[in-house]
């Protein structure tokens, strides 16, 4: 009885005081139908049911407390409206939940969100907000999530912040935020959450943060922060997800690094200025999923990770890791043991010695592996071909020799393959024609010797040809002109004979055609003309002859050579008007009559020799 009473006096004086302020539920319809008069008209019929007809609690993304009907939650988010964030949201005294993720709303937050003081769940993130958190919202003192995340959000992160003592999740990802994190933000010790990445952010992290022993999540990536790995991040012992790349760090990593993080599944340090060797501890971190440690200053040896059964990505590339010799790949074998690994990147280090053959015994679930520009030597492993759901695969810039494996063909996933400058031989196999998914193909600068393959016509979605500077010979396969989605075509400087084939003009996305220095001969096919996105046209140090085609249509041409060939006729006056040429070499060549003078450089001539194109770099002096 007694506690019936109480409630009853409670709800009578609760009464009084709404009277008295004169806040109801006309006050939340008011309010809502002054926001939806801010919300862009084009967008303003998703709130068609915000009307006076019908019942308020029905309204979309409305929901009202049972006992009172006051509205406690808004949800409108991905709803994509446009407009600003009225001040009249501030009236919704009962509101405990408040949800406009992803949206088109610009502007500033308003001032008034401050008179909500029930709420506990505020998101407005992916939305076009400007300005400072305003002051207001730190009267907010029940929120435990805050998320304003992907906005246009200045100024500093507010030492206010520190008051919101019940936060459990900070979130200003992608803003635009300036200065130091505030130590209060210390004070926020039930904070699981914090993401403060991909803003503006410098100076040290302050070492307060060391008190928030709740925390699992803690995102710092892309800012200007600096000094040495945050002490206080030590601290963390329950952090899982930690991402601190690409800021300015620098400095060692403790040598426990793994005994104090034990509970890690995600870190990335990666694009900072580590330096010294990496913790062998880490691989004491039997919950790691996912590490990254590219783009540093690291060097030693690469540790042991066959008790990390779940590592999914290692990302250790762009670093000084190894030391050229046989020894470098011995941690290779017990990645083995990691059943999950999808991503490797390793490359641009300097790992010596031969790739063992144990690199075939990695997971079937590889998708990247990258082991370009290190010092590798010897063969491919023949085995490679048992990593079947690799996509991109990189071994670039090493010392690789011998043929391309037979078990490659077996790579039916592959939409990325970079070999170049190694001195890989034989032939190009003709089972490249498998890889109907490939977009890009770099085999340049090795001694691949014979012909083009003609199976390369089923590479479908191929976007970049890389086959120059090797030893083929043999003519340009007709199959290639297939390849519609074509942007870069290269062969040159190969032993390439024959023409040019006629339907080049069906490579109707060509940015870059390059064959100069084969040994290709006859006329130029007309429809080169029709390859209408060229910017690119490499075709010197070839024995073509006759008259330059209709090339009118390439207006948006910047570079082209036809210097060294035969051709003959007249330099065609609308090279002239080619606004964006800025490199054109016509000598050697039997052309004949006026030189022109086009925007980018002043003259070309018809004089064969090198002196004439020296002279049309420079300006005009010879006419
Ligand atoms: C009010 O909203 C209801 C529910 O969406 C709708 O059926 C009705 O047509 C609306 N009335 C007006 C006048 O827009
Ligand atoms: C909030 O409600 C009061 C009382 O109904 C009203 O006077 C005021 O204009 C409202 N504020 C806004 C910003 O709509
Ligand atoms: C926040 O609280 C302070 C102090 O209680 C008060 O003066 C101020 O008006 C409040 N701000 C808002 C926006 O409610
Ligand atoms: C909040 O943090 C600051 C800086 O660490 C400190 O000076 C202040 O006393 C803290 N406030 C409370 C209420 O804990
Ligand atoms: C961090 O941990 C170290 C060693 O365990 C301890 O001495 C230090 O007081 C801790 N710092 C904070 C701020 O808790
Ligand atoms: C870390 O792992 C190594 C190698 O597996 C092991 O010898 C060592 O005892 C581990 N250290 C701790 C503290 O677990
Ligand atoms: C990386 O380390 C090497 C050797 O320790 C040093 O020569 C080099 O300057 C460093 N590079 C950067 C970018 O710090
Ligand atoms: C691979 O895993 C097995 C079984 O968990 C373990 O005994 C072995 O030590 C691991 N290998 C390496 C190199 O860590
Ligand atoms: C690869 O795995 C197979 C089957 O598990 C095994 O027989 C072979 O010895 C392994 N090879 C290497 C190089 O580890
Ligand atoms: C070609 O590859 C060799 C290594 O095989 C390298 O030394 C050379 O710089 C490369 N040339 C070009 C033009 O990339
Ligand atoms: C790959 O191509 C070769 C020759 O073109 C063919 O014999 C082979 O069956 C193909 N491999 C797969 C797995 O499709
Ligand atoms: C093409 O190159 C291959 C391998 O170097 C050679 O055997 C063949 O004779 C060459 N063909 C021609 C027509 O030059």
């Amino acid at each position: 009885m007694r506690s019936m009473g109480l409630t009853l006096l409670l709800t009578f004086t609760t009464l009084m005081l709404l009277k008295t302020h004169g806040f109801t539920d006309e006050t939340d319809r008011q309010a809502l139908l002054e926001f939806k008069s801010q919300v862009s008209k084009d967008k303003r019929v998703v709130l068609s049911s915000w009307n006076h007809s019908f019942p308020l609690c029905n309204w979309k993304g409305v929901t009202c407390s049972r006992k009172n009907k006051r509205v406690s939650h808004l949800e409108l988010g991905r709803l994509h409206l446009g407009g600003v964030i009225s001040p009249s949201i501030g009236n919704l005294s009962f509101l405990v939940s408040l949800d406009l993720y992803e949206n088109f709303f610009s502007g500033t937050i308003p001032q008034e969100v401050g008179k909500l003081f029930r709420l506990e769940y505020l998101d407005m993130g992916i939305n076009f907000l400007r300005g400072p958190i305003p002051i207001g919202l730190y009267n907010c003192s029940r929120l435990l999530n805050l998320r304003l995340d992907s906005n246009h959000l200045g100024g500093g992160v507010p030492s206010e912040l520190g008051s919101l003592k019940k936060l459990v999740q900070l979130n200003l990802y992608g803003n635009n935020m300036r200065g130091k994190i505030p130590a209060s933000l210390g004070n926020l010790t039930s904070l699981q959450q914090l993401a403060l990445s991909h803003n503006n952010l410098d100076g040290e992290i302050p070492s307060d943060v060391a008190k928030l022993t709740q925390i699992w999540s803690l995102q710092l990536v892309a800012n200007k922060f600096s000094g040495a790995f945050p002490p206080a991040i030590y601290n963390l012992s329950s952090v899982k997800l930690l991402g601190i790349g690409y800021n300015h760090f620098s400095g060692r990593l403790r040598p426990d690094f793994g005994i104090l993080l034990p509970n890690l599944l995600s870190f990335n340090m990666g694009g900072n200025y580590f330096t010294g060797s990496i913790p062998t501890t880490l691989s004491n971190i039997s919950t790691l999923e996912r590490l990254g440690m590219n783009e540093n200053n690291l060097t030693g040896s690469i540790p042991i990770f066959g008790n990390v059964p779940n590592l999914q990505l290692l990302l250790l590339h762009t670093n000084s890791l190894g030391s050229d010799s046989s020894r470098d790949f011995e941690f290779l074998s017990s990645l083995t043991n990691c059943t999950q690994l999808e991503t490797l990147g390793i490359g641009q280090n300097r790992l010596g010695g031969d790739l063992p053959i144990s690199i075939a015994n990695l997971s079937a679930k590889l998708t990247t592996l990258d082991l370009g520009g290190t010092l590798i030597s010897g063969s491919i492993p023949h085995d490679i071909g048992n990593l079947i759901n690799l996509q991109k695969l990189i071994l670039d810039q090493n010392m690789l020799i011998g043929p391309l494996p037979t078990s490659l063909g077996k790579l039916l996933n592959l939409r990325y393959l970079s070999l170049f400058s190694n001195r890989l031989s034989g032939e190009i196999p003709t089972f490249i024609g498998n890889f109907t998914m490939l977009e890009t193909l770099d085999l340049s600068n090795n001694s691949f010797e014979g012909i083009v393959p003609a199976t390369l016509g089923n590479c479908s979605h191929l976007l970049e040809l890389w086959i120059g500077d090797n030893k083929l010979n043999g003519t340009i396969p007709l199959e290639i002109m297939k390849i519609q989605s074509l942007l870069h075509l290269d062969m040159s400087r190969n032993s390439l004979f024959g023409s040019l084939p006629q339907d080049i003009g069906l490579l109707q996305n060509l940015g870059t055609l390059s064959v100069g220095n084969n040994k290709l001969s006859g006329k130029l096919p007309q429809t080169l003309g029709n390859c209408l996105t060229m910017e690119n046209l490499y075709l010197q140090g070839n024995s073509f002859y006759g008259d330059i085609p209709d090339l009118k249509g390439l207006v948006g041409v910047k570079e082209v050579d036809l210097s060294n060939n035969n051709l003959s006729g007249s330099i065609p006056e609308y090279l002239a008007n080619f606004s964006k040429l800025e490199y054109l070499n016509l000598s050697f060549n039997n052309f004949e009559g006026k030189g022109i003078s086009t925007k980018a450089m002043p003259c070309a001539s018809t004089t064969s020799g090198e002196e004439a194109f020296l002279s049309f770099k420079e300006s005009c002096d010879w006419s």
